[in-house]
């Protein structure tokens, strides 16, 4: 009888030792613990087979019984640790990360070129002391027209081709009303930029388009005079374009400004102007009219060697008139839009762009 229990406990471990060396898993594992160790295990049940011995015989298969359970748990145990160990080197093998690769870019946005001339337009005239002021984008007639020196059916008005929303409201052509609708409420000195949106009836191609952006700038005050303008102008051109530009005014007309000039900066293209007395064409007239001989073709100003930037003047009498601003008040005023900024300053050669959302190109700036 007692031989028959040792054996059955040595045949146990033998059993027990086999099976634990081919857990694969701790899962298995732990089921194995319960299959031998357990309330209901094998072991457990050799254990309270013992009642059945005589008292002499129990303490010796008692004791080979402990040792046994001992033996086996001793088994587990390793086994546990040896499968813990693997378990980890196996994730450290799979898991592991290289701190030294370079990271993955993440896209950000950016901002739309047009945004970035416009903001970059208005720090600088705030630099020099400019106020910006926003106006509304839909105009009644007289604010875009009328007051601006624009009477009805005046013929000046075939130069900004425009969109009415009813008989006398439109989108406004250009940011000029808004010179009007500060000089009502407020007495010079004044010196005020604004800027935004304006529309005009335009076919859309490579430099047109029914909407595109303006800035204006205004100053009013005791002795304002075309000097103060080509200061104010010319800073401003050498803030954007370099410091190396020279600034050119060239006679022009604008209904709301006496005199009134084109502006032009030198070519940033094509180097230095040779010539100091060489006039930059007007818009209109083709380089033969007027008198220039292009020596080489520049892709930017087309050999003219001068680029048109802006139109301003002297605010017109008539205008601090309907605004009752006094008479010993004078100021000038500029337009300038910000597509055509940005087309030179980037030089991009079609205006459609800034309006496609196209990827590729917005992701240049
Ligand atoms: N408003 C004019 C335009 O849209 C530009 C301009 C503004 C000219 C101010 C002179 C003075 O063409």
């Amino acid at each position: 009888m007692v031989n028959a229990v040792v054996d059955k406990l040595d045949s146990l471990l033998e059993e027990a030792s086999s099976k634990i060396s081919q857990t694969a898993d701790i899962k298995s594992l732990e089921d194995l613990q319960h299959e031998i160790l357990g309330k209901k295990g094998k072991l457990t049940q050799v254990l309270r087979g013992l009642s059945e011995l005589s008292e002499e015989e129990r303490p010796h298969v008692g004791k080979k019984a402990n040792e046994i359970k001992a033996a086996v748990q001793k088994l587990l145990d390793e086994r546990l640790l040896s499968l813990k160990q693997s378990a980890l080197s196996e994730r450290l093998e799979k898991e592991w990360l290289d701190l030294t690769l370079p990271g993955e870019p993440v896209p950000t946005g950016r901002l739309h070129p047009l945004t970035r001339v416009l903001r970059e337009v208005k720090s600088i005239f705030s630099g020099l002391g400019f106020e910006f002021v926003q106006g509304p984008e839909v105009e009644s007639d007289y604010y875009n027209f009328e007051a601006l020196n624009i009477p009805p059916d005046h013929p000046a008005r075939d130069m900004w081709d425009s969109l009415y929303l009813g008989e006398k409201t439109l989108l406004r052509t250009h940011t000029s009303p808004v010179q009007i609708r500060v000089m009502e409420k407020r007495k010079p000195p004044l010196r005020v930029i604004s800027g935004g949106k304006c529309f005009r009836r335009d076919a859309v191609d490579s430099t047109h388009c029914f909407q595109f952006h303006q800035v204006e700038g205004f100053m009013v005050d005791q002795g304002v005079s075309m000097a103060h303008l080509k200061g104010t102008l010319s800073a401003f051109a050498k803030a954007i374009f370099g410091p190396e530009r020279k600034v050119k005014l060239v006679p022009s007309y604008f209904p709301f400004t006496e005199p009134s000039v084109e502006v032009y900066i030198d070519c940033f293209n094509c180097g230095k102007n040779s010539s100091e007395d060489q006039q930059p064409s007007s818009p209109n007239s083709s380089s033969v009219e007027s008198g220039l001989v292009l020596s080489e073709s520049c892709r930017i100003c087309g050999g003219t060697k001068w680029l048109e930037i802006l139109g301003a003047g002297m605010i017109h009498p008539f205008v601090l008139r309907v605004v009752n601003i006094p008479s010993e008040y004078t100021g000038f005023a500029f337009g300038l839009g910000i597509e055509r900024i940005a087309m030179l300053k980037f030089r991009i050669d079609d205006i459609r762009l800034f309006y496609e959302s196209d990827q590729k190109f917005l992701e240049q700036f």
